[in-house]
């Protein structure tokens, strides 16, 4: 059986530096739950090429919004990266995933803990009200390897009762932390720059470089969290991007 797509129109392709880009789409109407993903999709030599996407926007916003990272030798970013204005992307009409609040049992403080483009979904998580209404703290984490990388600032700074904590690790960067997550765990100083304790009254959602998931999970774990399971309930909410 041949799949169904939806038609989206791009109507804009903004560029933060040369490799990273976000996609603004007009057209598909799609029901999902902040920090999901949809896979999209464009017709390359013949063939309908297609990669799972956190959605950006809320689910509230029907512009689609799609953050993304040129990987060179990839057949789908590059391509993503030089879409223009009225480009059709093709969107799949079955949004998915569980790295959504709904998901979560209560808890003090949410940590929404990312590398590279896993900020995606949180900063769809952000942009509904449900974060600010069930948690008393709000951190974002994002670690990069360049300062030029750290994107959407304007926009996280205006938030009023987030914590935001950077990592930049190929440069030295004032404001941010050096060096990786899953140290800045294991030796306090995540917790140091939050000012808030990372326990049991914590829940995490982690997101991107699957190195980085592994590693901080482990950290975690190592401090007496554990991985939340529907039947098992825990801290730890996982999403791998690869
Ligand atoms: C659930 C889910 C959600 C995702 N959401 C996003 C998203 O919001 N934004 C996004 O850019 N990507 C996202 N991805 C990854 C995305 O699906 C593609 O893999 C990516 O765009 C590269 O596509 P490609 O066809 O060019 O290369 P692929 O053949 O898909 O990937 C080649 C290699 O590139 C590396 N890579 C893939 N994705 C990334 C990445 N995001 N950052 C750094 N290195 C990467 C990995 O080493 C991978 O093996 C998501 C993946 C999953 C599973
Ligand atoms: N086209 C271009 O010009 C261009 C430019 C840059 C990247 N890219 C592509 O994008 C890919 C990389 O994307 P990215 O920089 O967003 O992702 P990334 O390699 O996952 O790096 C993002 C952040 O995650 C950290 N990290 C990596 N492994 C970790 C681990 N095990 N534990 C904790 N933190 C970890 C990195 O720290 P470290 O720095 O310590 O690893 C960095 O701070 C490359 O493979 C390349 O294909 C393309």
């Amino acid at each position: 059986m041949s799949e169904t797509w939806l038609e989206g129109k791009v109507i804009e392709n903004r560029h933060w530096t040369e490799a990273l880009f976000s996609l603004r789409v007009e057209g598909p109407r799609l029901a999902f739950e902040a920090g999901q993903f949809v896979r999209i999709a464009l017709d390359i030599e013949g063939e309908r090429v297609a990669r799972p996407f956190s959605f950006v926007n809320a689910p509230a916003d029907p512009t689609l919004e799609f953050y993304g990272i040129v990987v060179p030798e990839g057949p789908l970013s590059p391509r993503l990266a030089r879409l223009g204005v009225g480009d059709t992307l093709f969107v799949a009409p079955n949004p998915a995933g569980f790295l959504v609040l709904s998901e979560l049992p209560e808890a003090e403080s949410l940590w929404l803990i990312s590398t590279g483009t896993g900020i995606a979904p949180f900063l769809s998580i952000l942009r509904t009200e449900a974060p600010w209404k069930r948690y008393r703290n709000v951190v974002l984490v994002h670690a990069v390897r360049q300062a030029r990388e750290l994107v959407y600032q304007e926009e996280i700074r205006q938030m009023k009762n987030l914590k935001y904590i950077t990592f930049v690790s190929r440069e030295a960067a004032g404001g941010s932390l050096a060096g990786r997550i899953p140290a800045a765990v294991a030796d306090g100083r995540l917790e140091a720059a939050a000012g808030l304790p990372l326990g049991q009254a914590s829940q995490v959602m982690l997101c991107g470089n699957p190195d980085m998931l592994k590693d901080t999970s482990a950290a975690l774990i190592a401090r007496g969290l554990r991985k939340h399971r529907r039947r098992s309930p825990g801290q730890i909410t996982v999403e791998s991007f690869w």
